[in-house]
């Protein structure tokens, strides 16, 4: 029998603009597998903190390159070396940390030749900062997803209450400013739009089904696919 053909759709955009929501609902719909690739450099920002190496210092964080095995599940849990790390990837401490530790080179070679190869796999929605750019230059559809500041930082702040986090509203915003900032300066595979990518701009009032059926939209223009009733 003649293999499918894989599709990947690339959702990128900076911290808290609602990428994880709205890739999860894209790919349930589609029946794709989803890629919280964010997820990944959590987790290994997490096995740098747990070594007690320092997360800022470059040679120290790549050392532990081939120690780290980190595994995405189909119920979107997060494994690092066998622990299950879902919850605490998303405390303050690893979030105050990752932008450290995705700008380093080595760190993001080894990440990305792991989510490359999990396209290779499954038709993939997978959600990050350089998807479209770098892990998946040839993914059919390209989504930047963009939210003004503050709607993001309230975004985040109301996430964190739901998971009963409690960082004060100053420290979220204080901490999506920081991480954008130095997520899209980086040398290397910084978070930018691919000149082929479609932007989608989130309000407070857009509702997550108007940005998904967009999307779907696009999936169906590009790829001639049937979107499944849903
Ligand atoms: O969910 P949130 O928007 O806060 O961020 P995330 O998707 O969990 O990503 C956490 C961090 O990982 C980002 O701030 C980036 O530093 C890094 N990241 C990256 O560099 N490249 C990706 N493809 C995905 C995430």
């Amino acid at each position: 029998m003649e293999e499918k053909k894989k599709i990947a759709i690339a959702i990128d955009g900076p911290a808290a603009a609602g990428k994880s929501t709205v890739a999860t609902r894209v790919a349930e719909i589609l029946g794709f597998t989803y890629i919280d690739t964010g997820a990944m450099y959590r987790a290994f920002t997490y096995a740098v903190i747990k070594k007690g190496l320092d997360p800022t210092n470059e040679q120290q964080s790549c050392l532990v390159i081939p120690e780290v095995d980190i595994t995405l599940t189909p119920d979107h849990r997060v494994f690092c070396n066998g622990e299950d790390v879902s919850e605490v990837i998303r405390t303050p401490l690893v979030s105050s940390q990752v932008s450290y530790i995705a700008s380093y080179k080595d760190i993001r070679i080894a990440l990305v030749k792991l989510q490359q190869k999990m396209a290779e796999k499954d038709s993939v929605v997978m959600d990050g900062r350089d998807i479209g750019t770098n892990v998946l230059p040839n993914a059919e559809v390209k989504i930047y997803l963009l939210a003004d500041f503050n709607t993001r930082v309230m975004r985040r702040f109301e996430e964190n209450i739901g998971k009963k986090l409690e960082v004060p509203y100053g420290d979220v915003a204080y901490e999506l400013f920081l991480r954008d900032r130095i997520d899209s300066t980086r040398d290397f595979a910084p978070l930018k739009a691919a000149p082929d990518s479609i932007y989608i701009y989130s309000t407070p009032s857009s509702k997550i089904e108007d940005v998904v059926e967009a999307i779907l939209e696009k999936v169906h223009q590009k790829t001639g696919m049937e979107i499944p009733c849903h």
